[in-house]
């Protein structure tokens, strides 16, 4: 199984999580973060770690955000390793919670 981090993550990237990966699985995009499938060992600190509710064990989740076990492991191929927290996107507290947010994601 793995984590998968969905789609309330996209505009707002709190990175909260990185800082508990015990394997560093992580990856940053622009405006979004995803966790290698590969790598992830289950421990669950991420999950009530993100202050945006977006990360989900695989198979606890929403039917709507299925699509984002694919998206995760696509793009933890692309996309640099994050460990450290930085700062929130700008106007984050304000897109937390938002619908739609798939269509701004910047790969
Ligand atoms: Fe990292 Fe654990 Fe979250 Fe997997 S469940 S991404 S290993 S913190
Ligand atoms: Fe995204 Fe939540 Fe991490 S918003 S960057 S999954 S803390």
């Amino acid at each position: 199984m793995t984590f998968v981090v969905t789609e309330n993550c996209i505009k707002c990237k709190f990175t909260d999580c990185v800082d508990v990966c015990p394997v560093d699985c992580f990856h940053e995009g622009p405006n979004f973060l995803v966790i290698n499938p590969d790598e992830c060992i289950d421990c669950t600190l991420c999950e009530p770690e993100c202050p945006a509710e977006a990360i989900f064990a695989e198979d606890e989740l929403p039917q709507d955000q299925e699509h984002f076990i694919a998206l995760n492991a696509e793009l933890a191929t692309a996309w640099p390793t994050i460990t450290e927290v930085k700062d929130p996107l700008e106007d984050a507290e304000e897109w937390n919670g938002k619908a739609g947010k798939i269509e701004f994601l910047e790969k």
